[in-house]
């Protein structure tokens, strides 16, 4: 009989950089309960390419730079201080994470210290830190090795946050009022045993990463629907900037590709050299930006869309040829082999590349400790707003952000006496009056249907008028999702999916209240930026669908 109902001292939320290192220090003050609604390693850490951008001692690089990049690609909207914060803890993160075992690249013949440092988008130095091209995985591995060996850790893979415990959950609860809301873990659905669990805690950390599979194409894994953020807006969190979705300039074009997650074609591969080309084998990035490949993301994918629009092709190319066979094998391992095995030889012939949707900005509001609106919820990676990114993302500074959270919130976590803290009695969930009506070709068209309007309708420039389009119907099909949700047992598929409307919903509100082009979002009505909307885009939900707080 599978044990239902578990009490820990930490939930954590995700297995990517956030949650790992936030689990491994709370293992050293309590115990620790770490789900994952898919095997853990099926993160967007996993699949990150680039690397870790931190200023190393002794080059000619140096932490206001680093601020000063942060703060010209956020467009604004970054708040200083915590760019400040994040950025000078970035040497401390290198160093733990070499103590923890990630062996970063060095420059051959080189002493300890002498990094490889790699070149992208938006950095006046060379800053990335990397293991090859396969630095997010080499972390995520190594990370993963030390929660296995923990014996304060209980790993649950394949269990699904459906929504996150507060007093709404207790018996007899009021339906209002939304202030001073608590959480006291998740309900869980083990997806192996369709069965849902209730897991209460002293504190949970969300760290639940993205929301990119909102889009027909993506860089993320498939389980980046966006579950975190749905969950935190359903518990009455505040969320802020969710129209600031980055997309990728350069993920590999193929049109035969089924599987949701498009393969990334690294940064480091123009910070390395690499050349855009259009269809006409021009050049094109130096109409665009003076920085030409090394502009910022949101205006490289601006300018391959627009490219792509003027020749009615449906790619470009990406050239790296030049450095020959033995320099990219060496510095591209993981791009050349992938690609290789998609019947492609980048070392002699060009990349086709499009743009995908990458990252989002927006997030659940946090502060600089990573405490959320709610209390004993807190947030980080991904899925957190912390006011570090702003507008716009600089290229590998989002795992720098991730690890320097983790270990904030921990540093805040640690100060407060958890023994002290009773957990209240949470019913067990109630799938009473539920039964399965058959009809999950409604979540598979949705599913399909719903990707395909974020792309085309909320994608890298947008209208006024297409966006109202979205909204209506993104509120249509969360309607018969919801409904659906409600009569049918609960599922991964119908879970994603519920998020995945809630979260187009949000972000699609956010990019009709910003009547301005800033950063990410680009609107053909508005092509400038407005000083009056030099502030968050904010949504909070009363509890009541529709009722929403802008500000
Ligand atoms: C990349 O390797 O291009 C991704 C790096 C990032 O998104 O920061």
């Amino acid at each position: 009989m599978e044990k239902k109902s578990f009490n820990t001292d930490f939930l954590v939320i995700g297995t990517g950089i956030a949650g790992l290192t936030f689990a491994i220090n709370a293992a050293t003050i309590g115990k620790v309960i770490i789900i994952s609604k898919s095997k853990a390693i099926e993160t967007s850490t996993d699949l990150a390419q680039g690397g870790i951008a931190a200023v190393i001692p002794g080059t000619d690089d140096s932490i206001s730079l680093h601020i000063e990049d942060t703060l010209r690609t956020g467009v604004g909207l970054c708040k200083p201080y915590i760019v400040e914060k994040v950025i000078s803890y970035a040497p401390e993160v290198i160093s733990k994470l070499t103590k923890l075992g990630v062996k970063f690249s060095h420059n051959e013949g080189s002493s300890r210290n002498d990094f490889n440092c790699g070149l992208e988008g938006g950095h006046s130095r060379n800053r990335i830190v990397h293991i090859a091209d396969y630095t997010g995985h080499a972390i995520e591995k190594t990370l993963l090795e030390k929660i296995y060996q923990n014996p304060n850790i209980e790993l649950l893979e394949y269990h699904f946050a459906i929504d996150l415990l507060t007093q709404h959950h207790l018996p007899n609860y009021p339906i209002k009022p939304w202030e001073n809301i608590e959480c006291y873990g998740a309900y869980a659905l083990d997806t192996k045993n369709e069965i849902v669990k209730t897991i209460i805690a002293k504190k949970t950390l969300l760290a639940t990463g993205s929301a990119g599979v909102l889009y027909q194409h993506t860089t993320c894994p498939s389980v980046a629907t966006g579950d975190g953020f749905a969950m935190a807006y359903r518990a009455g969190a505040r969320i802020a900037n969710m129209e600031m979705m980055q997309f990728h300039p350069t993920v590999l074009y193929n049109p035969n590709e089924s599987k949701p997650t498009d393969f990334l074609i690294s940064e480091a591969v123009r910070g390395d050299g690499g050349i855009l080309y259009n269809i006409k084998h021009e050049k094109f990035m130096k109409k665009y930006t003076e920085l030409g490949e090394l502009g910022p993301r949101d205006i490289v994918a601006r300018a391959i869309d627009q490219e792509l629009k003027a020749t009615g092709e449906r790619f470009v190319y990406l050239e790296i040829r030049h450095k020959g066979k033995q320099y990219i094998k060496k510095r591209f391992p993981y791009i050349y082999q992938s690609c290789l095995n998609r019947g492609l030889d980048i070392t002699k012939e060009m990349i086709p590349v499009v743009p995908a949707a990458h990252y989002i900005c927006g997030g659940v509001i946090v502060d600089e400790h990573g405490r959320t609106d709610i209390e004993n919820l807190y947030a980080c990676g991904e899925v957190a707003h912390t006011g570090f990114h702003g507008a716009n993302r600089l290229a590998s500074n989002s795992l720098l952000e991730a690890f320097a959270f983790a270990d904030f919130c921990f540093k805040h976590v640690k100060r407060i006496d958890l023994s002290s803290e009773k957990m209240p009695i949470i019913p067990d969930w109630d799938d009473s009056g539920v039964f399965d009506r058959g009809e999950w070709v409604i979540i598979k068209h949705n599913y399909k249907v719903l990707r395909a309007l974020m792309w085309d309708y909320m994608g890298i420039v947008r209208s006024i008028s297409r966006l109202e389009r979205a909204l209506t119907r993104v509120r249509f099909m969360w309607e018969e999702i919801e409904d659906f949700y409600r009569k049918n047992p609960v599922r991964r598929k119908i879970l994603e999916l519920r998020n995945m409307a809630y979260v187009a919903e949000l972000m699609i509100r956010s990019a009709l209240f910003r009547h301005e082009s800033r950063g990410l979002h680009y609107l053909k009505d508005y092509p400038n930026i407005d000083t009056r909307f030099a502030r968050d885009t904010i949504l909070k939900s009363t509890g009541l669908y529709n009722e929403t707080h802008l500000s």
